[in-house]
């Protein structure tokens, strides 16, 4: 049935997993032969169900062939791709590969080989779910026309926890979703498409995503009871969905459970019926889902409860719940996303930027070893550009993973493109200097650095029940990238996008894939260019964070402010005249913030305060440099729209109408940018535009 109803989806649907027919014959001829037969010894494991499902599809899409599945090699039939685990006495398994192969995979790496000898490519891995994404490794390679002739391919994830966070509520709606409403509920009850679910789960493990938390970290008064009798058994049903795929299930639980759903009068964790209440409250849930992954808590922050309120620290906080999973290898996903949202604007000593390390750096080494701290790519909010968080690095004992935002809150709300692959390779390769070498923040967050035990990378998904599921069918690349970066944070944002374009268009025509990355590799600085000049950010409107606004969170409470006056503009962050906040930072980096002359032009305004007159490294001045990108950011974003325009014919109508509409949307929203922003300092400053364009 699943199966049936999703043929029925068209491209925008599928994917990247569309698995478009190859054209050339040449190639068709090469992969066709090896793909008719798949060998695989009788498994019910639910998780290679799934990889021989995959694999079939995958071939007839590309090849259109029917492949036979078989448990042996029959004589008359020469080629065939073999699937197993190493244990499972699969003969061409046990013949292909090696004892050093075997031993260099690990839990979910795989390995793929092709064997002339026994006239098979192998695909062996230690367990159903490296299987699984050793087959969608295959069909990767298929898909993007690489030839299979001689393989010898062995593939581990870098990074333990690969994780996704939807921000998905009961009543249907997504925090900060952009593509329609949640696939996981509607009106307040947890959705019965499984159908939707399953494809869901089947795109997280073609990328390699283990782990998801099903509700938004806000978790408001039903999704409370997520944890009792009334919710659990249906979301043991969604579990067992994104399990057949290797994906494990996690909640986001209220800090404040005891006294909303236990009938307690506390939640203070150092109460011992509140430790009690959630032994007994993890206990009912490992009953129902016995492989349950843990939970991922916000507390203390943006107004949700938390430990602060009985006066106890976010380490006293998570070991509570920490306690109560360890028997059950259960973990506690615990944000840093901590910070005064009710400052005064007046206030000009606290520093939000500086709120998360001064929150959890001082418990370094009392976090229990089965917590991990879920720390924001920046330390503000996931802006268009802001420094690196300076927590990576600083926590020697302590577990850490790194959260990024696939959802485009400030970065075009998916009505505008903007491919951030890059900004997360930016981040991952920042030298934190917390060691003398191999300290950039992809060597903390794969647990590497400090050895840690848990380790790993979540994001904010950026998915919904949008037919295309992502709204803008572009920002189905931030998906897939976020996905194969967290495999392997090596790969460059170049290859990745190649390969989305691949697989969901197809591999052979040129031009389209040039043009396509072209559009998705510019993306990002063009977005830049015309929302948030040199690092300042939140030049939005409030609340919704769409579109322009200067001054929209300048005189608010929460703690974003530019601070842009007749004279100049920026945050001075430095610690001889500012907020100390570049004293968080380590060796080379305190210097390069600290300094005007050093700090990078384009985090200027993040770090330092200066004269609209100020020289940039560019040599343009600050206010020159926004006029400039400004006028020239709308130029480029309307260069987006006319490359798409030539892409016309080359699919299908309806994708190309769809990206159409939306850069056509954001070419003309970009000059409501250009036009508030760069009026907004020509009147503050009264500098004119050297090349005297239209300014309001
Ligand atoms: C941002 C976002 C909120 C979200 C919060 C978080 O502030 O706007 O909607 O709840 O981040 O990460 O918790």
């Amino acid at each position: 049935m699943a199966e049936q109803k999703t043929e029925l989806h068209n491209a925008e649907y599928k994917a990247w997993l569309e698995y478009p027919y190859i054209q050339s014959s040449a190639v068709i001829e090469c992969y066709s032969p090896w793909c008719s037969n798949i060998l695989t010894v009788k498994q019910d494991h639910p998780v290679i169900k799934s990889a021989v499902r995959e694999l079939t599809r995958g071939i007839q899409g590309m090849l259109d062939i029917e492949a036979t599945i078989a448990e042996s090699q029959d004589k008359d039939k020469q080629a065939c791709i073999a699937i197993g685990t190493f244990d499972s006495n699969h003969p061409l398994i046990t013949h292909t590969f090696s004892e050093a192969t075997r031993t260099a995979i690990g839990s979910e790496g795989y390995a793929i080989r092709t064997n002339t000898e026994k006239d098979c490519i192998a695909i062996g891995a230690s367990t159903p779910v490296g299987l699984l994404y050793g087959v969608f490794a295959f069909l990767r390679l298929l898909g993007t026309g690489q030839s299979i002739e001689t393989l010898d391919v062995v593939d581990n994830p870098v990074n333990l926890l690969r994780m996704m966070n939807q921000w998905d509520n009961i009543d249907g709606s997504i925090e900060r979703g952009y593509a329609g409403k949640s696939i996981f509920y509607t009106d307040n009850e947890i959705t019965e498409d499984f159908d939707r679910l399953q494809d869901y789960a089947r795109m997280l493990a073609s990328i390699g995503i283990n782990a998801i938390a099903i509700n938004n970290v806000n978790v408001h008064r039903f999704e409370t009871m997520f944890i009792t009798e009334r919710y659990l058994p249906d979301i043991a049903k969604i579990a067992d969905i994104f399990r057949n795929y290797g994906v494990k299930l996690f909640l986001s639980i209220n800090y404040a459970s005891p006294i909303e759903i236990g009938g307690l009068n506390t939640a203070d964790p150092l109460d011992s019926d509140v430790r009690q209440w959630w032994k007994a409250k993890v206990i009912e849930i490992y009953k129902v889902i016995p492989d349950f992954g843990g939970l991922l808590v916000k507390a203390d922050s943006e107004n949700r409860p938390g430990p602060f309120t009985y006066d106890r620290d976010h380490a006293e906080g998570s070991n509570m719940l920490a306690e109560a999973l360890l028997p059950f290898g259960g973990i506690v996903i615990w944000r840093c996303f901590v910070y005064n949202c009710k400052q005064d604007w007046r206030d000009r000593s606290t520093d939000r930027a500086r709120a998360a390390y001064d929150h959890f750096k001082p418990l370094d080494g009392q976090f229990m070893e089965n917590v991990i701290l879920q720390v924001k790519n920046g330390p503000m909010d996931f802006q268009v550009r802001e420094g690196v968080s300076p927590l990576f690095g600083a926590m020697k004992h302590t577990n850490m993973m790194i959260e990024f935002q696939i959802t485009q809150e400030y970065t075009g709300q998916q009505r505008h493109v903007c491919y951030l692959v890059p900004q997360w390779k930016e981040v991952l390769d920042f030298d934190t200097y917390a060691a003398d070498s191999g300290s950039s923040v992809k060597r903390v967050v794969d647990g590497s650095m400090y050895g840690n035990k848990y380790s790993g990378f979540a994001a904010v998904s950026n998915i919904g029940n949008d037919h295309n599921w992502t709204g803008h069918l572009l920002a189905q690349a931030n998906l897939y990238g976020y996905g194969r970066l967290a495999c392997n944070p090596e790969l460059i944002a170049e290859q990745i996008a190649k390969e989305w374009i691949m697989l969901t268009f197809g591999a052979e025509d040129e031009q389209l894939i040039n043009t396509i990355r072209e559009i998705l590799l510019t993306s990002w600085h063009i977005y830049e260019s015309y929302t948030s000049p040199l690092g300042v950010g939140w030049m939005v409107n409030p609340d919704h964070h769409y579109g322009p606004n200067v001054d929209g969170y300048e005189y608010s409470k929460w703690g974003t402010y530019h601070f842009a006056d007749l004279q100049g503009i920026g945050v001075d962050r430095t610690i001889k005249t500012g907020t100390g906040y570049v004293a968080q930072y380590q060796g080379a980096n305190v210097d390069l913030y600290e300094s005007v002359a050093t700090c990078p032009d384009e985090l200027l305004l993040f770090f330092h305060h200066v004269p609209y007159t100020h020289i940039l490294k560019s040599g343009k001045t600050v206010i020159q440099h926004i006029y400039d990108t400004h006028f020239d950011g709308v130029d480029r974003a309307a260069g987006l729209k006319e490359k798409w325009q030539s892409l016309k014919g080359k699919m299908d109508d309806s994708r190309h109408r769809q990206v159409a509409d939306r850069l056509n949307e954001q070419a003309l929203h970009a000059r409501e940018w250009r036009d508030i922003i760069n009026t907004y300092f020509y009147r503050k400053s009264g500098i004119p535009d050297e090349h005297q364009r239209t300014i309001y």
